[in-house]
């Protein structure tokens, strides 16, 4: 291991500017969701160009939430990409329904059209597509397919804050938007998620099911006329609360966005002229109009033409202090779901070709000049 450097695969970046955002909520006494959590919510659907953002404590317990929200449920199917992060599958699973992996499209690891199509039957009733590591799937191809079959859309946005394509942005697309605040993500409140959609009647429903089913929450309660009579929970909810701790973190971190994710490009750009010469280390791909806010940095190893293979990389990388990691997962291979549904790994080959070849090399907002330049030597001279 190099003694001097350590570089991590992903680190979030804030500073006193937080700090100072938590005395608010800190010194009120208020530390469930309250009005920061309001402010950062109305903050991030004006972002996102939606009517609506709910927060939630992550976007895993988002996902599941929008589930509910559409009425997905038992001998349902859903629709989701093989190749991404487990809690997009899981999320099917906690509300009673079937995931059904698709393959994803070599070039921009996202799910792929062609197999989309080719899995809709009559108990398919939505699609999750996922934009991976902060580049958008192909939403213009996609919806027009879900609209023909009457199915719902929940965009798997965990990666994509202030992600777009043509200017229309991530978590606008479908009937709801997912977003993951957890601190490899490019905005952080430590962990937490947000719904997103144009729907009033969504909204409420989701509003009222992260917070026990409650028909008014407290925060609204206690500043009412009446803020002894308690709610009526007319509906089975969760508590699924993000803090005004976290709300007071995140509008800070909104602040940022735009100079988090400019400043990512800039490095992608820069990985992408100095690694040019090496031939068996695809750079991540971005289709015309498409912002990608580079969550990650995913490349593709060639073993044919690569000095060794991906796994062996990784651990040479590792002993010289550059932290790398695979892209993400195949999540059909994971034991829980070959266990359950008998899943051949084949059966999804490209999805298990990134399981297997997909490398995320180090880019986020905390690296400094020399770091970027670091990790490209290393991997230069391997
Ligand atoms: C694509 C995708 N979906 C869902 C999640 C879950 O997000 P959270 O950790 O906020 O629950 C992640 C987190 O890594 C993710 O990458």
């Amino acid at each position: 291991m190099d003694k001097k450097r350590k570089i991590s695969i992903a680190a979030p970046y804030l500073d006193k500017k937080e700090i100072a955002a938590m005395r608010k909520p800190l010194l009120s006494g208020w530390l469930t969701q309250g009005s920061c959590v309001e402010d950062f919510e109305k903050r991030f659907a004006k972002i996102h160009g939606v009517r609506y953002a709910v927060a939630t404590t992550s976007c895993t317990t988002a996902l599941h939430l929008a589930l509910l929200a559409l009425g997905i449920g038992p001998g349902d199917e859903v629709i989701v990409p093989s190749f991404t992060w487990i809690a997009t599958a899981n999320a099917v699973e906690y509300a009673g329904a079937r995931p059904v992996f698709c393959d994803i499209e070599p070039d921009t690891y996202n799910l792929s059209v062609k197999g989309l199509k080719a899995l809709i039957n009559p108990r398919t009733r939505a699609v999750i597509p996922v934009h991976l590591f902060g580049l958008c799937a192909e939403m213009d191809k996609i919806k027009p397919i879900c609209q023909q079959h009457k199915l719902r859309i929940i965009e798997d946005a965990a990666c994509a804050v202030g992600a777009s394509v043509n200017g229309k942005k991530a978590g606008s697309f479908g009937d709801i938007g997912c977003f993951s605040f957890h601190p490899r993500k490019i905005v952080t409140t430590g962990e937490g998620g947000m719904c997103t959609t144009d729907n009033k009647t969504v909204a409420r429903y989701l509003t009222a099911l992260r917070n026990h089913g409650a028909s008014i929450p407290e925060e609204k309660r206690s500043l009412s006329d009446k803020p002894y009579r308690l709610p009526d929970f007319n509906i089975l909810g969760y508590n699924y609360r993000m803090t005004d701790l976290q709300g007071a973190i995140g509008l800070v971190q909104l602040s940022r966005l735009k100079s988090f994710i400019l400043q990512r490009q800039r490095w992608a750009q820069w990985y992408r002229d100095e690694l040019k010469g090496l031939k068996w280390l695809k750079m991540p791909f971005v289709p015309a109009g498409y912002r990608h806010s580079y969550q990650s940095f995913v490349c593709y190893v060639d073993e044919n033409k690569a000095p060794c293979s991906r796994n062996e990389l990784m651990e040479k990388l590792y002993s010289r202090g550059v932290n790398t990691r695979s892209g993400t997962i195949a999540v059909h291979m994971q034991n829980y779901y070959v266990r359950k549904y008998n899943i051949d790994p084949d059966s999804l080959p490209v999805a298990k070709d990134c399981h297997l070849h997909s490398l995320a090399i180090p880019l986020h907002n905390r690296m400094s000049p020399q770091d970027y330049k670091y990790v490209a030597r290393i991997l230069k001279g391997i």
